[in-house]
């Protein structure tokens, strides 16, 4: 069975992964910052590691015995994103999956686009660029996910752009994010060194509908 390291697992995202992969082939370890925050569903399945991505040391030791890795991460994203490429240079690890977010090449057209950069400029796109160049840079067999903006209808409805691609519709539900990551670790020869845009199709605007 194939263990996949969480890193942020207590996120959004994340937690929606986790437990759709409860019923698949597949173990988890859960790295997260604060261990009280999360409780272990199936303990044949799940681990948890108490863990900060900022300190290089854990993630070197929360690596050992991993397939692959899926960081779903905020904050400091360029040091996480640095810590987890040298974590896993050493620990002989190539698949990994980085959840970034729209807007990072500026693949955003028209409107949505700027007010993308209204929201987002100022620290957050900025750093979320800078950590896809370190992962692209790397010789890692990467997914980066940029997903719209997100929210938590209970729907799946997603469809993808590649990088050379401009970025469709504004939103996107975190279970349609966390429906192309579990796929993705479930067949992970599928998108390697490729960055998607996630959006649900049909919902072009100037800004999410609920906005
Ligand atoms: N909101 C949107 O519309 C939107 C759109 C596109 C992309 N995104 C991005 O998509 C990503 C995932 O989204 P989400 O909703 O799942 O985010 P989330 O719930 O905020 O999850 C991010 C997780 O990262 C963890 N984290 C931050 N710094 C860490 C560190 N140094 N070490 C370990 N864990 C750390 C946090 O842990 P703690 O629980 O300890 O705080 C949190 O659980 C985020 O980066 C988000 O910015 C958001």
């Amino acid at each position: 069975m194939k263990k996949v390291l969480i890193l942020g697992a207590n996120g959004q995202i994340a937690k929606l992964v986790s437990d759709n992969l409860l019923t698949q082939n597949m173990s988890q370890r859960l790295f997260l910052r604060d261990s009280t925050r999360l409780a272990v569903k199936n303990p044949q399945k799940q681990e948890i590691f108490e863990g900060d991505a900022l300190n290089i040391d854990q993630l070197v030791k929360a690596m050992t015995g991993i397939d692959i890795v899926y960081a779903n991460l905020a904050g400091n994203v360029i040091q996480e994103a640095k810590n987890v490429v040298k974590a896993m240079h050493q620990n002989g690890i190539k698949r990994l999956i980085w959840i970034s977010t729209l807007g990072i090449y500026d693949e955003v057209p028209g409107a949505y686009g700027e007010w993308n950069h209204q929201q987002l400029d100022g620290g957050y796109l900025e750093t979320y660029a800078e950590a896809a160049k370190i992962i692209e840079n790397s010789d890692l067999d990467f997914t980066i996910i940029r997903p719209a903006w997100l929210d938590n209808q209970d729907e799946i409805d997603y469809e993808t752009t590649e990088k050379n691609e401009l970025f469709k519709g504004t939103e996107v539900s975190r279970k349609s994010v966390a429906h192309l990551v579990t796929t993705l670790l479930l067949t992970p020869e599928k998108s390697i060194r490729s960055s998607l845009g996630v959006n649900k199709p049909n919902t072009d605007g100037d800004k999410p509908a609920w906005k």
